[in-house]
């Protein structure tokens, strides 16, 4: 089924001027972009956003690097748009990320890992909602 995912691409990737190469991958691997807008997150929208990972021993360090310059967060939609983003973005970790993937190609580190992709239709509904109106959407 065709559905939506929720992407962010984050600060090392900004910063190296990589939107337009991070999002061709996105658009080759059969996503569309059907909302985008680069923003600078506060410090309290990124707690908010990372809220389930505040128990980890990296949820400051996280927060701070999402603040550390614009992001782009985006709406893509595909045919199973949720493991479509998962698969070309890649492993969490780029050591361990698979060639020809996003994180692969151009992460820096596990944290500056270049792209955010939700994990689940569900959770990625209510990323959308944080950070887009229905009138944002144009698909
Ligand atoms: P993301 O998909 O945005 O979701 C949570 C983020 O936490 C993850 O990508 C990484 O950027 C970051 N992260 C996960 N594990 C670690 C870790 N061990 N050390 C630092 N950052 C991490």
């Amino acid at each position: 089924a065709v559905t939506r995912t929720f992407s962010i691409i984050k600060p090392d990737a900004t910063r190296r001027n990589l939107t337009g190469a991070v999002t061709k991958m996105l658009e080759e691997a059969g996503l569309r972009v059907v909302a985008s807008k680069r923003i600078h997150m506060s410090e309290d929208q990124a707690k908010k956003f990372y809220e389930v990972h505040a128990e980890r021993p990296f949820y400051g360090e996280l927060v701070d690097f999402m603040t550390s310059g614009p992001v782009v967060v985006q709406v893509l939609e595909g045919e199973d748009a949720v493991k479509r983003n998962r698969d070309v973005m890649g492993a969490t970790n780029p050591a361990d990320a698979a060639d020809g993937t996003i994180r692969k190609t151009y992460a820096e580190s596990i944290e500056a890992n270049s792209v955010h992709g939700s994990d689940s239709d569900e959770n990625a509904a209510t990323e959308i909602a944080f950070f887009f109106n229905d009138d944002e959407i144009v698909g």
